[in-house]
């Protein structure tokens, strides 16, 4: 046999399985994985190295405008090569619909930019304006042609869906076989803080945290859980920062519901101290949700352990320290006027192996779960993505989980002036990253070019598992009511 590439002498590890093995690879393709390879064109010894599906993000702001009209300072390129040097292979950022925009523009807008990607790619849509034209024709169509998953906010009122229409998406989500993603903070109790500490002069980067209590976050996960329950819909709540946010997604997993939960390494690494730093400095950490508490830390690793969580994600959303970002509002911004979100596309994965895994929080396989199987099965990538078995493509990220660094921000490779991670020791890092068989990094060294990403047409929702029944609330029979003789 040959073929093109063979990596020698690793140890594999799958969402299941660990044993040391060697993986030849033919035409972009996983097409052999045996005790010893030979006949390969190229070799690469992985002795003393982990060999890992290649991570997916599934949760990043790439070339992006915000409701406000802010752009995040990465663009295709340099978002995927930032998500190459930290393990990844593919990535699925979000095509956001602002009000009075075309689903279908918005996502030929995305196909162009994302032309450039040095990784493979799909889009989950963000839906601001969900007019009939959107849900019963434009939605559709993307699910058809491979876009099955979708965020929508319940916050921020340039992005907020009422929970009428929430309940409307929810349900041709549910016909058409796709997921929704939802933002959940309630609205009108962050509007309300808001308003009281800036009237009483309280604007530091830190009143960010006290305006967006844990408890917006309950409550909006509460009823989001509750609606998508009400019509049988599949819902992902994403990035969740509370413990009580946490416990109602291990409660709807208990009792059965296609309900997941993704977590992101900023609730767990750094806190709401990190906002007040000296000057301005306590911008760089305002996100949204926010930054919480130690004791939250512990929480939310109690649950990644117990899989409360599907999906380990960046949420990568880089707005640059100057006025091109954080700083747009002026040197000394008001909390409520600084850009939510921070960059962390190339460390998500080397601090879930370092902090997790080679701190025995974590085993391997719970680590592949976390970082790539569960986020191809979850968005309809499985089995073409997200794992190493013959016939999957050819996506490869080799560890060396001894390797020590000390995190900064030129590590990072992305357009960004700073990372929240500076100054972090940690163990582990992805030393030779394979995309459908191509090394594209190598010793710290990119061989990827833009356009090597191509587009992933993703898969419907995959219900197995799950109950999938119409709630007797849908259907009028079950009140003795008859619509149609
Ligand atoms: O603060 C954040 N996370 N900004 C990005 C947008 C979002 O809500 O995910
Ligand atoms: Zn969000
Ligand atoms: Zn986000």
């Amino acid at each position: 046999m040959s073929y093109d590439l063979v990596i020698k002498g690793g140890l594999v590890a799958t969402a299941s399985d660990t044993f040391a093995a060697d993986v030849g690879i033919r035409d972009g393709k996983i097409a052999a994985i045996a005790a010893a390879l030979d006949g390969g064109a190229e070799t690469i010894d992985a002795t003393a190295k982990l060999v890992l599906p290649g991570a997916i993000e599934t949760h990043a702001h790439i070339e992006q405008e915000s409701a406000t009209g802010a752009m995040t300072a990465d663009d295709y390129r340099t978002g995927s090569i930032s998500a190459l040097y930290g393990g990844n292979t593919s990535f699925v950022p979000f095509a956001a619909q602002h009000r009075g925009q075309s689903v279908t523009d918005t996502l030929a807008l995305y196909h162009e930019r994302a032309e450039k990607s040095v990784i493979d790619y799909s889009f989950h849509l963000i839906v601001t304006d969900p007019t009939e034209e959107i849900l019963k024709k434009e939605l559709p169509e993307a699910f058809a042609g491979g876009i099955t998953s979708f965020k929508v906010f319940l916050t921020y009122d340039k992005m907020i869906v009422p929970d009428e229409a929430m309940l409307d998406i929810l349900v041709t989500a549910r016909e058409h076989g796709a997921l929704t993603m939802v933002h959940a903070e309630n609205n009108a109790l962050i509007k309300w803080m808001v308003k009281r500490l800036v009237e009483t002069g309280h604007t530091a980067p830190k009143y960010h945290a006290v305006s967006h209590p844990a408890a917006a976050e309950a409550e909006a996960i509460n009823r989001a859980i509750t609606l998508a329950n009400f019509v049988g819909a599949p819902l992902l709540i994403v990035h969740v920062s509370t413990e009580e946010g946490a416990n109602l997604v291990a409660d709807a997993r208990r009792a059965g519901h296609p309900i997941f939960g993704e977590t992101c390494p900023q609730y767990l690494f750094l806190t709401r101290d990190d906002l007040d730093k000296p000057g301005a400095e306590g911008a760089k950490f305002c996100c949204s949700p926010p930054l919480r508490d130690v004791k939250t830390q512990e929480d939310l690793w109690r649950h990644l352990q117990a899989g409360t969580f599907h999906l380990w994600s960046s949420d990568h959303a880089p707005y640059r320290f100057d006025e091109s970002g954080k700083l747009s509002a002026g040197p000394n911004p008001p909390f409520n006027r600084i850009a939510n979100g921070m960059p962390g596309i190339a460390m998500r994965v080397p601090l879930l192996m370092s902090e997790g895994v080679r701190k025995g929080r974590l085993s391997l396989n719970d680590f592949v779960a976390l970082t790539a199987t569960n986020a191809a099965k979850l968005f309809g990538m499985h089995p073409q993505k997200g794992t190493i078995a013959v016939g999957a493509d050819a996506d490869i990220a080799i560890w060396d989980p001894e390797e020590t660094r000390t995190v900064t921000a030129a590590d990072m490779h992305d357009a960004m002036d700073y990372t929240p991670f500076e100054g972090m020791e940690i163990t582990g890092w992805p030393t030779t990253v394979i995309t459908r068989g191509k090394v594209a990094l190598s010793g710290g060294e990119l061989h990827a070019e833009p356009g090597d990403g191509k587009f992933i047409a993703r898969q419907p929702f995959d219900f197995t598992g799950y109950t999938n029944r119409p709630f007797p609330e849908l259907d009028p029979a079950a009140f003795g009511v008859k619509l149609i003789d």
